[in-house]
This record gives structure tokens, C-alpha cells and sequence, in this order.
């Protein structure tokens, strides 16, 4: 029997799933272990905080194993290759549940959107115990007490919602980092580029109050956070689709930006996503005079072909993209551009691809993420008659990456010899004599140093540039 679930969020549901869990402790002797496996992006990840979050309020001790007695996975569908790496893992997962019938199985982000998944797990994993959406994880904590309702046992709770009905604000989150954490700015996004699949299953954009946002970092920075991330598909829309008569509860994004990194306590702020189409001189402005806000931007470029840009819809030509580069780069020098670049969409041809590695020369991005388009049901793109032949696209994929890859080494290498601030985010996962640290533009430092440091911001000498890496010195005093 599928259960579509019209349970709440708020303190009742949560005791009940606490009591659950409770009993669920007592059956086993010891308590209860939760693991949530994200797939995705950013926006994925800061969700998987806030079901942790409900998990460990419920009582659960959260751990990275998969072994666990309640196991989420979090998914993505942005490209075909992250569906198929879900359906692995759920089939891998079934036998052990067979030999721990305690154990339970919940699968939720964005791929559970589509009917066409949700269909495939009641058909061929039937022993998944929850299915939920993106649009109602304020609701966890009832599912939760329904998935250990002893009336439930051996069913599948399916439930999801077509649209985003409110913004949750009340949900706890677990941070993975003490020191540092995403926040949600804005959900959804209306751009529909012609391959993307992100507003039919994140819904229609939605902004948060300016005021709610700011209470949040206030928050966070009393509880020892020092670096925030703004989150959104798209952050430079933020508050421009409000209900009519609510503009001041909002703000534009730069208005918003500069509030934040202004909020005593904060040390440094990123953000992300932008669209190069919405990125305002005003940003680039308050980016300039905010030295605290991370000199990093990331700014998906997708193709530097008119014509394929066009039919993806992004509203921005070649020319437009390198002025804006150029704009951002004459007022903001040491900043670092990122980028995200798509090859193979429908009709591209090699002289497309000429005009995508002629940006990349030109512009020179100290990273750049390279994908092959992957084609997704339901979105435009993927009803155009002329999809790509994958040998060519395998070839121009190649050549793009190899200059890709020339360019960011030459641009990360850019600063070495000098001094640069880094957050100490941890101790090195191959040497435990350095620690590892973020610089304000993304780029990783690794140096000698005692734990005592994580969490704090410092200065280091960046003495030897290693690819897309530096090794560095400490410098002064860390604050
Ligand atoms: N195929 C390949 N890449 C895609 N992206 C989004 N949709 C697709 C798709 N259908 C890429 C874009 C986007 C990044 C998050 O994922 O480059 O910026
Ligand atoms: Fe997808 Fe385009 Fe929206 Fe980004 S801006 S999430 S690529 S539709």
C-alpha cells in the first residue's frame, strides 16, 4: 500500500518519532545508528544537515556508515550517471536487509520527484520502507514516527508533494563543520535552461526574508561559526520574485550579501550559484568594498557558442560573458573565476566547441567543472531531434579538458610566494603533521600546524604551488 503522507513538522511529531526510537533502542540493546549518503550539490548537502539534525533529536547516534539501522540516501538526477549510481546502491543494500529485518531503508531528494524513479524502486526494491521529496522535508520527523509505527511494518511510505507549499524554517540542522555552514537563501529556480532538470524537481523560485536569513547567521555565529555560504540555484534573483507589497521583507542579493558579511562574529561569507545574465555591477561593488567576502566566484559559463547558448536558453551571448569577466576583474583583480561547461548538448558541433575553448583561454578560470550532457526526460533539450554522436563529443570533450586543465594550473600557481589568509578546516587526511586551509579563493593550503588551529583563520606563506594545491608556512597570529 503506498501512504502518500500528509504528516506535519513541529514538537509533536518529533516526541513521537522520539518514542519510536526509543523502543527501536530498547529492541536492539544499544542506540539506534542513522547514516544519510548525499548525492548532488550543495543545496543536497545543507538539506542531509537537517535530516541529520531530526535523525539525532529522534535519538539516533549518526555515523558515515553505511551499515547503519536507518540509511537515507539523498539523491540528485542532475546527470544520468547519478541515477545509476542510486539503483546500485539500493540493490546492493537488499540482502543485508533481509538478514536485519530491524534495519530501514529511505530514499529522498531530488530523483524521487520524478515519477518515473519512484515507480522503479515500488517495482524492482520494494523493500524500501520510506520515499519523500524535496518539497516536504519539514515533515521527517512525522515520516519517521510513521516508519516505525508498528501498524506500518512491512510498507512502503510514499510521499511527496508536487510543489513546494512554504519555506521551512524550523527544522534543526547537524552541521558537518563546527565552524562553518551553508544557508539556504532561496530555493527553486525559473530559468529553465533547456537540459536542466533543477525546476521540475526543486519547484518554482522561492525566496527567504531577509530577516529570517539574518537571525539564522546571528545564530550561527553565536554558536562558533566564523564562514557562511548563501545558497541558491540561483543567488542573484534572490528577492525579485516576492508576493507584491512584500519588496522590503527581502532586498536584492547585494543588499542581502553585504547584511551578512557585516554580521559581527562572521569571518568570511561565499555564495553560490550565480547566473552570468543577473549578476549586477552592484555585486561586484559590494564584493570590492567586503574584503571578509571570499574573493572566489563561481559563474557557470555552459558554452561559449551563441548559438548553442541560445538554444539552452541562457540568455547571455559569448561577448556579453567575457565583458562581464572582464567587468568583474577590473574592479575585484585578485578574484577567482570558476565555472561549469556542458559538451555535447543537441546540435553542438566542433566549431562550438572552438568557440567554448577560445572563453576558456580567454578568461582563464582557476577551475572548471567539465560535463557531458546528459540527456533528461521531461526537459526541452531532450526532445530535440538532432542529440549528439558520442565519439565527437568523447574527441572535443578531450580537447577541452586538456586546455582546461593547462589553464587552472597556470592561474592556481598565480600566488605563490605570497601571503594569504586561510579558515583551517582540518587536519590533513594523508599527513597528520599539516593541517589543510581554504584561502578566500577556494584554493587549498597545506602546512605544519596543531589541531588547536581548526576552526581559526590565519596567514600563510604560499611557499610551493603543486597543481591545484599549496604548500605554506604560517605566518603571525591566528584569530
Ligand atoms: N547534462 C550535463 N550537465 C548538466 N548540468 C545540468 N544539467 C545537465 C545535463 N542535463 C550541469 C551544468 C550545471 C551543473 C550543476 O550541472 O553545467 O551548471
Ligand atoms: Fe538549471 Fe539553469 Fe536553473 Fe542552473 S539556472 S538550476 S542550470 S535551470
Amino acid at each position: 500500500m503506498d501512504t502518500v503522507f500528509e504528516g506535519s513538522m513541529g514538537p509533536q511529531a518529533m516526541r513521537r518519532a522520539g518514542s519510536q526510537i526509543e523502543a527501536l533502542k530498547e529492541r536492539l540493546g544499544r542506540t539506534p545508528t542513522a547514516c544519510v549518503i548525499t548525492f548532488g550539490c550543495q543545496m543536497n548537502a545543507r538539506d542531509s544537515e537537517k535530516l541529520e539534525g531530526v535523525l539525532a533529536e529522534a535519538g539516533f547516534a549518526i555515523t558515515d556508515s553505511e551499515d547503519a539501522d536507518f540509511l537515507l540516501y539523498n539523491t540528485c538526477t542532475v546527470r544520468e550517471n547519478a541515477d545509476n549510481r542510486l539503483f546500485g546502491r539500493l540493490g546492493a543494500r537488499g540482502s543485508e536487509l533481509k538478514h536485519s529485518p530491524w534495519k530501514k531503508l529511505a530514499v529522498c531528494g531530488c530523483m524521487m520527484q520524478e515519477q518515473i524513479n519512484v515507480e522503479k524502486i515500488k517495482k524492482s526494491y520494494p523493500y524500501v520502507d520510506l520515499i519523500f521529496g524535496t518539497h516536504n522535508l519539514y515533515t521527517f520527523p512525522a515520516l519517521l514516527d510513521a516508519v516505525y509505527a508498528p501498524e506500518n511494518e512491512g510498507e512502503m511510505i510514499i510521499s511527496i508533494l508536487p510543489e513546494a507549499d512554504r519555506i521551512m524554517e524550523e527544522l534543526p540542522a547537524r552541521r558537518k563543520y563546527p565552524f562553518k555552514s551553508g544557508v539556504n537563501i532561496m530555493f527553486g529556480c525559473d530559468n529553465y535552461c533547456t537540459y536542466c532538470i533543477v525546476p521540475y524537481v526543486r519547484g518554482r523560485e522561492r525566496s527567504r526574508k531577509k530577516a529570517d536569513i539574518l537571525a539564522e547567521v546571528r545564530t550561527l555565529a553565536a554558536d562558533g561559526v566564523r564562514e557562511v555560504m548563501l545558497l541558491g540555484q540561483n543567488v542573484n534573483s534572490y528577492g525579485i520574485k516576492v508576493p507584491a507589497g512584500e519588496e522590503a521583507d527581502y532586498g536584492t542579493f547585494p543588499e542581502l550579501l553585504a547584511a551578512v558579511a557585516e554580521t559581527p562574529g562572521i569571518g568570511r561569507v561565499r555564495f553560490m550559484t550565480s547566473h552570468p545574465k543577473d549578476l549586477s555591477d552592484e555585486l561586484i561593488e559590494v564584493i570590492r568594498t567586503h574584503d571578509n567576502i571570499s574573493r572566489h566566484l563561481h559563474l557557470p559559463l555552459q558554452s561559449g557558442s551563441d548559438e548553442i547558448l541560445r538554444r539552452m536558453n541562457r540568455r547571455y551571448t559569448k561577448e556579453q560573458y567575457l565583458s562581464l569577466c572582464d567587468r568583474i576583474r577590473s574592479s575585484v583583480p585578485d578574484i577567482a573565476l570558476t565555472t561549469d561547461i556542458i559538451v555535447g548538448f543537441p546540435g553542438e558541433t566542433s566549431a562550438d566547441v572552438d568557440e567554448t575553448i577560445d572563453v576558456v583561454r580567454r578568461v582563464r578560470f582557476q577551475n572548471a567543472f567539465t560535463f557531458i550532457y546528459s540527456r533528461r526526460n521531461g526537459t526541452p533539450a531532450a526532445s530535440y531531434p538532432d542529440q549528439p554522436e558520442p565519439e565527437r563529443v568523447k574527441r572535443d570533450f578531450d580537447r577541452l579538458l586538456a586546455v582546461v586543465q593547462q589553464t587552472a594550473r597556470e592561474e592556481c600557481g598565480k600566488s605563490r610566494g605570497l601571503t594569504g589568509t586561510v579558515m583551517v578546516e582540518g587536519v590533513n587526511e594523508n599527513d597528520p603533521s599539516l593541517l589543510t586551509g581554504r584561502l578566500s579563493d577556494n584554493l587549498l593550503v597545506h602546512f605544519p600546524g596543531t589541531p588547536d588551529l581548526i576552526g581559526k583563520f590565519t596567514d600563510v606563506e604560499l611557499t610551493e604551488a603543486k597543481g591545484f594545491y599549496f604548500l605554506g608556512k604560517q605566518v603571525g597570529t591566528p584569530w
